[in-house]
C-alpha cells in the first residue's frame, strides 16, 4: 500500500512524507520537516498537496486488496495558516476489515502515471469525457476544477506562467532553493533519488564544461537567463490547461487538492494523456504577487476570493519519459 503511495506526484520530488507504523492498526502520515520548500512554498501549501496525493494513492492501493481506509485529517490539529507544516501529523489512516472496500479502477494507472515534462503535441484536442471526469473529481473533493483550451485564453496563461518562471529564476533565494535540489546526470540522481532530475544531454554538457553552474543566479539580460528561459519553451506546448481551486485555503482543502489532483492525473494517464503542473505563478512569496493575481483573474477566481491550488498544462507528450526517482520504502517508514 505504501509502496504505491510513495509514487505520488509532489513538489520538486521532495517526497515529504513519513509513514509512522509504531501504533498497531494505524498508519500516521507525518509531513517530513526536513523536506520542505520554505522559499517557494513558504506556508507548505504545495507540500501538503503532495501529502494529499500520497494519501489518495494509499487509499486506492488498499482498496485493491479490498481494504477500506478511514482517513482522520490532522488528528493533532492543523498547522496555522502561515506556519510551515514541519513534522505535522497530516492524517491517521485506520484500515478496515478485508472485504470492506471495492477495487478502484484507477489502481492500474498508479505505476503508469509520470509527470512528462517534454514538449506536448500541437493541435490535438483532449477527449471531452476526460474534461467531464476531471470536473466530477474536483466536485467530489469539494473543489472547483476547470479546463482552458481556447487559443486566446491559453496565450494569456502562457504569458503569465513564463513571467512567473522568470521571477522565480531571477530571485536569488528562490532560484538557489531549486538549484540546491538539482541532480545533474545519472550519478547525482542515483546518489540522491529526489529533487529536480536534470538528465538531458544539453544540460549535462553545459554543466560538464562549466557553462551551467546551478549556484549562479541568472540575472536579467544575462546569457545564463536566456539559456534557462530556453528550457521553458516546451512548457508552452499543450492542448490546454487544467486547474483546481478551493473556496478557502484551509489545510484540509490543500490535502483535498492533492487527492483530487492525483486522481485527475490518473484519469489522464488512463486516457494516454499527460499532465504537468506549472506552479510558479501560484506561489506565495512576495515577488510573485503580480503573476499570482493575474492568473487568478484570468481564470475568473479573483472576484470570489478562491484559492488556485493547482495549474497544469495538459496534452500528449511527444517523447516517452520513464519514472522519476524515488527514495526507498524503508527510508519512508518509522517502525
Ligand atoms: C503541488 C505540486 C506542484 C508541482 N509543481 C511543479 C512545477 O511547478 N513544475 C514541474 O515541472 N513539476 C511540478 N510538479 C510535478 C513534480 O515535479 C513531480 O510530481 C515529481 O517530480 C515526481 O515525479 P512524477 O510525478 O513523475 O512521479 C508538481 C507536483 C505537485 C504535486
Amino acid at each position: 500500500m505504501l509502496a504505491h503511495a510513495l509514487l505520488a506526484p509532489n513538489p520538486h520530488n521532495r517526497q515529504p512524507w513519513i509513514a509512522d507504523l509504531r501504533e498497531a492498526g494505524r498508519i500516521h502520515l507525518i509531513c517530513d520537516g526536513e523536506r520542505l520548500l520554505p522559499e517557494t512554498d513558504p506556508f507548505g501549501r504545495q507540500i501538503l498537496i503532495g501529502c494529499g496525493a500520497f494519501l489518495e494513492l494509499a487509499v486506492i492501493a488498499a482498496a485493491q486488496r479490498r481494504v477500506s481506509v478511514r482517513v482522520d485529517l490532522f488528528p493533532g490539529g492543523a498547522p496555522a495558516d502561515q506556519d510551515l507544516p514541519k513534522g505535522s501529523r497530516v492524517a491517521t489512516l485506520l484500515l478496515g476489515e478485508p472485504g470492506s472496500a471495492a477495487a478502484d479502477p484507477l489502481f492500474a494507472q498508479i505505476v503508469r502515471r509520470h509527470t512528462r515534462k517534454t514538449a506536448y503535441a500541437g493541435g490535438r484536442a483532449l477527449p471531452g469525457t476526460l474534461l467531464g471526469s476531471w470536473n466530477d473529481t474536483a466536485s467530489h473533493f469539494g473543489l472547483r476544477g476547470g479546463t482552458v483550451a481556447t487559443e486566446a485564453a491559453m496565450g494569456t496563461i502562457r504569458r503569465i506562467t513564463r513571467e512567473a518562471y522568470e521571477i522565480e529564476a531571477t530571485t536569488a533565494r528562490t532560484w538557489l532553493e531549486s538549484a540546491r535540489l538539482m541532480r545533474i546526470g545519472p550519478g547525482a540522481i542515483a546518489a540522491n533519488p529526489d529533487g529536480i532530475s536534470l538528465n538531458s544531454p544539453t544540460v549535462r554538457a553545459f554543466h560538464a564544461v562549466g557553462l551551467f553552474d546551478p549556484m549562479v543566479v541568472p540575472t536579467k539580460g544575462s546569457s545564463s537567463l536566456q539559456r534557462v528561459m530556453e528550457r521553458w519553451a516546451p512548457f508552452e506546448t499543450a492542448s490546454g490547461f487544467f486547474w483546481l481551486a478551493s473556496a478557502d485555503n484551509t489545510r484540509p482543502a490543500q490535502v483535498a487538492s492533492g487527492r483530487a489532483y492525483v486522481r485527475a492525473h490518473l484519469l489522464a494517464t488512463a486516457a494516454d494523456a499527460d499532465m504537468h503542473p506549472l506552479s510558479q505563478a501560484l506561489q506565495e512569496f512576495p515577488e510573485m504577487r503580480g503573476p499570482r493575481e493575474a492568473l487568478r483573474n484570468a481564470l475568473g477566481l479573483g472576484a470570489e476570493g478562491a484559492t488556485l491550488q493547482m495549474l497544469s498544462r495538459v496534452g500528449f507528450a511527444t517523447e516517452p519519459r520513464g519514472p522519476s526517482p524515488r527514495r526507498s520504502l524503508e527510508s519512508v517508514l518509522r517502525t
